[in-house]
């Protein structure tokens, strides 16, 4: 198709589904992650963190999540009066499906009932409505600290529960589930990058493996990515973290130069919504996403307990 076309296309699609928000009394919310086109038009852009606070706190009548299904989940069991809508429903995360329930109730017979169970929030309401606490990138380590025993049970990402128990004092044991596109990347990939680009600053997601932590400069949430570029004198930065999150950082600051850690760094899930689904999930209403009050009683304990806490970036 002729390129100029395909812009107008865009631009009319995001027009209307500007339009349909409106009539529908809708707010849109987009991750760090989403595609440019989407991004662009949200209310708000931001991390898990940001998102779930401004699910709690929407006034619409209709949350219109662009994300994975545990962010929609979550918006759903914060804000049970509201109609949460996920464009795609296949868009979930293999992280999230890397624990079950079960498997969490199973491994708490083991632990005791003692030690908390901390649960990122890229989990599924079920898995949550077994935990004490949840936690996103932004606030983990203020999460772990802020609980009075000294030893707690994280789950599921392995790498994000090493980074936490490198910075406190408390014993950290760990579920080993990971992001499969935040675990890929290697110290050497950020080695070779570093030769390619002298000077830079190596900022990365606490998904990545420890050894690539290890040689960041800078280790934190998406949107603590935004904080960071922005403020640092640095003028190229490497990012570690999924690609998406290129979109922002070149717009607000577009005199320093972004290089992706790997152009492998891509989240399938997060990029199969497109404008169109969009456009059509407002207009037809869907995908509805709910979760039974029983679940998500104990699922937004887990949730508000997390959200009384301050982010840590
Ligand atoms: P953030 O909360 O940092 O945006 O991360 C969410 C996520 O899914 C990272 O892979
Ligand atoms: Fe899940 Fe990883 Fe995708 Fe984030 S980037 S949604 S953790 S698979």
């Amino acid at each position: 198709m002729d390129m100029s076309l395909a812009v107008k296309e865009t631009k009319e699609l995001q027009q209307e589904v500007r339009k349909l928000l409106k009539q529908r009394n809708a707010v849109m919310l987009a991750h760090n992650y989403q595609r440019d086109e989407i991004q662009e038009i949200a209310d708000l852009g931001g991390d898990s963190l940001a998102l779930a606070q401004q699910a709690a706190d929407t006034e619409s009548d209709t949350i219109l999540f662009c994300g994975v299904h545990f962010m929609a989940e979550s918006a759903a069991i914060l804000a049970p009066k509201k109609t949460v809508l996920l464009p795609r429903l296949e868009a979930g995360c293999p992280m999230a499906d890397m624990i079950t329930a079960d498997k969490l109730r199973q491994r708490k017979k083991e632990i005791g009932s003692d030690v908390p169970i901390v649960t990122y929030v890229n989990s599924s309401a079920e898995v949550k409505a077994e935990s004490d606490i949840c936690c996103t990138s932004a606030n983990a380590l203020a999460v772990v600290n802020s609980l009075p025993q000294d030893k707690v049970f994280f789950t599921p990402d392995m790498n994000l529960a090493k980074y936490i128990q490198r910075h406190t004092d408390k014993k950290v044991d760990y579920w080993k589930g990971f992001c499969p596109t935040h675990h890929l990347l290697t110290a050497n990939t950020i080695m070779e990058m570093k030769q390619q680009h002298h000077n830079a600053k190596v900022v990365a997601h606490p998904e990545c493996q420890p050894e690539v932590l290890d040689i960041a400069d800078h280790i934190t949430s998406t949107s603590g990515m935004y904080k960071y570029c922005k403020s640092e004198a640095a003028q190229k930065f490497i990012i570690a973290t999924e690609d998406g999150i290129l979109y922002r950082l070149r717009k607000e600051n577009p005199e320093k130069h972004f290089y992706i850690a790997t152009v492998e760094m891509i989240c399938p899930n997060m990029k199969v919504t497109t404008l169109e689904d969009v456009y059509d999930a407002l207009v037809d209403i869907k995908h509805v996403i709910t979760v039974p009050d029983k679940i998500r009683e104990k699922a937004k304990r887990a949730l508000d307990r997390m959200l009384a806490v301050p982010r840590d970036q």
